[in-house]
This record gives structure tokens, sequence and C-alpha cells, in this order.
């Protein structure tokens, strides 16, 4: 059994992301800003979740990415293909981006979270991110946005909570793909 692989997203990769963004977000990003960043900001990481070669699955199963701004990243966007969720997959990529940010000099990880998004939510603390504050009216359409934040990223706790999400992750993601999910 080969699982899904995390790997830097391509501006190719943006054909299959660009539908899945729409359907993802009430305020969906536009091709150019990912390719703004993509291009031209080398503090943006982005990543994205491929199915393993040769199995028939939809092109890109995940993407998210992160600023890097002084020391804190601050968690841009995150998100799974919609017909794939429960599968592990956003907390395989939340793991990875908090990785990729600690190896970039992250001291902590921060996101806005829509008020009403309690799936993502419940992620994010199952990561260690705590609500350390709201923006009011965040959003284009008025809701407002919780700013959420983790400890130092070297705090034990918070690698023993990613430690932990990785496993749980990778757990959930063999049992869906397993069988080419
Ligand atoms: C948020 C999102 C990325 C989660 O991805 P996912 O692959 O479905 O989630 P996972 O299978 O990795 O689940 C990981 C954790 O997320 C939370 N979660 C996932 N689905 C959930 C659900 N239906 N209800 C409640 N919590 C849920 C849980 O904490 C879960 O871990 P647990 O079951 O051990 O508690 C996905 O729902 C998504 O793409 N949403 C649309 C885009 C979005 O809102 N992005 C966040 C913007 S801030």
């Amino acid at each position: 059994m080969t699982l899904p692989l995390i790997s830097p997203m391509q501006p190719e990769d943006l054909d299959a992301i660009m539908p899945l963004e729409r359907l993802a977000f009430a305020d969906p990003w536009s091709r150019r800003m990912y390719l703004s960043d993509l291009h031209e900001n080398p503090l943006a990481t982005y990543r994205v979740i491929r199915p393993a070669n040769g199995v028939d699955l939809p092109p890109i199963l995940g993407w998210g990415g992160f600023w890097l701004l002084v020391d804190e990243a601050h968690i841009a966007t995150v998100a799974a293909h919609p017909e794939h969720r429960g599968c592990g997959l956003g907390e395989m990529l939340m793991v990875d981006l908090m990785e990729r940010a600690v190896e970039r000099g992250a001291r902590v990880a921060t996101l806005e979270v829509r008020a009403s998004n309690l799936v993502a939510q419940k992620l994010y603390a199952k990561l260690g991110f705590d609500v350390v504050g709201t923006r009011r009216k965040y959003y284009r359409d008025g809701e407002d946005g919780l700013i959420m934040t983790t400890p130092e990223l070297d705090d034990p706790e918070i690698m023993a909570r990613m430690d932990a999400a990785r496993a749980d992750a990778l757990a959930r993601v063999a049992r869906c793909f397993s069988d080419g999910a």
C-alpha cells in the first residue's frame, strides 16, 4: 500500500486546486493570488497532498500554506478535497505545515478561522492552537474571525501533540486510502 504524499505546490497544481478552492471556501482565493505567492513571496510555503502513483484518485487531495512573518508562521489556508474529508488529510497537512514552519525558524503558529467553522477549530485545538482573540467582521460577509495561536512550537507538549496527530492522521489516511477509496 502506498499512501498519499505531501510535496511543494507547483503552479500547474492550480488547475486542480481552483475548482476545489471554490467548493471549500465562501471567499475563495484567485489563481493570481496563489501564483503571486508561489512566484514572488519567498516567505510563503505551500504544500499539496497527492495520491500515490497509479491510484485512481483526484490529482490533489489537500492543499495549504503559511507565511513566515518574522518568527511566526501564519497559516494562510488549509483544505482537504471535499470528497475525502474525515480521512486525516487535513490533520496530515497541518502537521506538515507546522513542521515546515519549524524548519523555517517559526517560533509559534497562528491563524484566523471563521467563528462558525467548528470543524476546523476542532482540528486546530487538537494540534494545540488556543483561541486568543476575535477579529470582528474579519470576513467579507461580516463574520467574525477567531485568532488561534500555538504556544512555542518547541514546547514539549506541542511536540507531543504533533507526534500524536501525525500518527493519528497517518492511521486514518491508511484506513481510507488502502483500498484506493
Ligand atoms: C477543516 C478541514 C481541512 C479538515 O480536514 P479533514 O481532512 O476533513 O479532517 P481530518 O480527517 O484530518 O480530521 C482531523 C480533525 O479535524 C476535526 N474534524 C474533522 N472532521 C470533523 C467533523 N466532521 N466534525 C468535527 N470535527 C472534525 C477533528 O478534530 C479531527 O480529529 P478527531 O476526529 O481525532 O477529533 C476540512 O474540513 C476542510 O477542507 N474544510 C473546508 C476548508 C476549511 O474550512 N479550511 C479551514 C479554514 S480556516
